[in-house]
């Protein structure tokens, strides 16, 4: 837990909705140009994929991870795996995203997985809740960069009213405590809204504690 008056810049989130902490702009743009250099040193040594669900459909949104776990999902199902399903070990989470988890997680745990989802220009995520861990009283911190994405946030069973936001290149996202499991999912994303990435759309780091 972070103490009271131990206070530093950017040190609260700007907007709660549903108890789910936003702290947009948490991540200026050369921060956000550091991170994008990290994310391409992840995707040269564990290659994007587009996972295929349980259910037989390719997934709009390609991944990969770092960190000792990867999250990964065919037809047996969703999990986190050591290997990527090449058959080789996730690298290292870059210090530069580990940097951000200390800022805002107050967790004493390090993340054990850092997923990259990369949205192309009509790719999304239906709403689901992230119960793939082991651990609920730890946080999820996710990190969005490129275009804007509408992120949406329900309730903790399925279904619902449901509350919307724009996502921003350098927006972070918490999601704990109360609201660890709530429901939530990308509907689509603003093509061309950012300059940030070459060739356009938006990626999301998702850090978790797995085990
Ligand atoms: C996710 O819930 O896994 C992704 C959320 C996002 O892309 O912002
Ligand atoms: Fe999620």
């Amino acid at each position: 837990m972070r103490k009271n008056g131990e206070q530093m810049n950017n040190s609260r989130p700007t907007l709660a909705l549903r108890g789910v902490q936003v702290w947009q702009g948490l991540l200026d743009r050369p921060a956000q140009e550091a991170i994008v250099q990290s994310i391409r040193s992840i995707v040269a040594a564990a290659p994007l994929f587009s996972p295929m669900t349980p259910y037989g459909k390719p997934m709009s949104v390609q991944m990969t991870s770092a960190g000792r776990f990867g999250w990964v999902s065919d037809r047996t199902g969703y999990r986190y795996s050591e290997a990527h399903p090449r058959g080789t070990a996730w690298p290292a989470i870059p210090a530069s995203i580990l940097d951000i988890w200390g800022k805002v997680s107050e967790s004493d745990r390090v993340p054990e997985c850092c997923l990259v989802n990369f949205y192309r220009e009509s790719a999304k995520m239906g709403m689901h809740q992230d119960r793939d861990e082991a651990e609920f009283g730890e946080p999820v911190v996710s990190v969005s960069l490129g275009d804007d994405g509408l992120f949406r946030i329900g309730n903790l069973t399925r279904g619902g009213k449901t509350e919307s936001i724009w996502l921003k290149s350098g927006d972070v996202v918490v999601m704990g405590g109360d609201a660890r499991l709530v429901y939530h999912g990308i509907d689509k994303t603003r093509s061309g809204s950012s300059s940030l990435l070459n060739g356009g759309g938006r990626i999301n780091l998702t850090l978790r504690v797995v085990t």
